[in-house]
């Protein structure tokens, strides 16, 4: 009897090996443990043949590359929550299957999201710049005031899962007002904190701070640029652990370094990994290298789920985690 050949799983980069090791189990896994992104000519001759490409946000997943790999390829699953690295239209007509990792990455990002406000609004990385430099050489009635949060208003861009669990995180420990934007009204948002879904403009008017949680696609491309960083408070805080495009980077620069609001903390930047001439000398932004998912439970929970997502649909069955280019950002919390 002729053995079967295992199917051919790429893994485009190394990610925790609870995720290769239950690849290895059924497939052929070719990981990238070069510990560098893959060049595009490198990437393209690595998929060929392929039935699964394991991606991460750092890889662009488009026409080339389904044409690359081959009639073999059933399923692209992205080692990411966000998806904006995918060509959905490409993977349609090629009946490729698009998967992410959304679950346990939630809380882990909400949290990251609360850790840049309370930097942010207390400056704590300008404080422990001004300790660690030797500044600090007597306590000072007026030195470094930040911003409270308690009772104020919170405004949510995108209230889909990390946004709902920012904003209940937000409502429960400070009792923050929240305000939302979103293309579709979000019931568990509205239900866990008493939501108020508004649009954009009076969002940015009346919010303390401000928080990015809405998906890359064309219609949130620079979301956030000098016209609508004009409406903010001068007092409030801007923090972004969606993606970086979705806010005009140089000029959220120009209104930081004009003082315009009170400071911003960035996980995602719009040139990634660079940074916009200026931001790195301001004192009042806080800024993280695309960390919000980085603990090990949510890294970890997203490596079975780009394995689970592969092993399905290479079995014939539905991806637990499907995308499609009709996803509604808003779905409940628990899903
Ligand atoms: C990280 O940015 C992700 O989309 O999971
Ligand atoms: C500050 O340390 C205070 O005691 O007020």
């Amino acid at each position: 009897m002729k053995r079967q050949i295992p199917q051919k799983v790429v893994v485009l980069r190394a990610i925790p090996e609870n995720g290769i090791a239950a690849l290895q189990k059924k497939y052929r896994v070719d990981v990238n443990r070069s510990g560098h992104i893959l060049t595009r000519a490198q990437l393209l001759r690595r998929v060929k043949n392929a039935s699964a490409i394991v991606s991460l946000l750092t890889d662009r997943i488009d026409d080339e590359v389904f044409v690359a790999a081959g009639d073999s390829l059933k399923i692209v699953a992205n080692y990411a929550v966000g998806f904006d690295n995918i060509d959905l239209q490409a993977a349609e007509r090629h009946g490729v299957v698009v998967s992410n990792t959304p679950g346990q990455l939630t809380e882990s990002v909400a949290e990251h999201t609360m850790a840049l406000l309370l930097a942010v609004a207390r400056r704590i990385s300008e404080g422990d710049r001004y300790v660690r430099r030797g500044s600090y050489t007597q306590w000072e009635p007026m030195l470094l005031w930040g911003e409270t949060l308690i009772g104020k208003t919170i405004g949510i861009i995108g209230g889909g899962r990390i946004g709902a669990a920012f904003a209940t995180m937000c409502h429960n420990a400070f009792r923050m007002r929240v305000l939302y934007s979103d293309v579709a009204p979000c019931v568990q948002l509205e239900r866990f904190t008493g939501a108020k879904r508004v649009a954009l403009a009076p969002l940015l008017r009346g919010s303390d701070v401000i928080s990015i949680h809405c998906p890359l696609l064309p219609s949130t491309k620079h979301l956030i640029g000098s016209q609508q960083l004009a409406l903010i408070k001068p007092t409030a805080v801007l923090i972004n652990t969606a993606r970086g495009p979705i806010v005009d980077e140089r000029a959220l620069t120009a209104a930081l370094s004009a003082k315009r609001i009170f400071g911003a903390g960035l996980d995602v930047f719009e040139f990634e990994p660079s940074l916009v001439p200026g931001l790195r000398q301001l004192e009042n932004v806080v800024l993280t290298p695309h960390i919000g998912s980085a603990t090990s439970g949510a890294r970890e929970m997203m490596a079975d789920m780009a394995a689970a997502n592969v092993k399905a649909v290479l079995q014939g069955r539905a991806a637990p985690n499907p995308v499609t280019k009709y996803a509604n950002p808003c779905r409940s919390l628990d899903n």
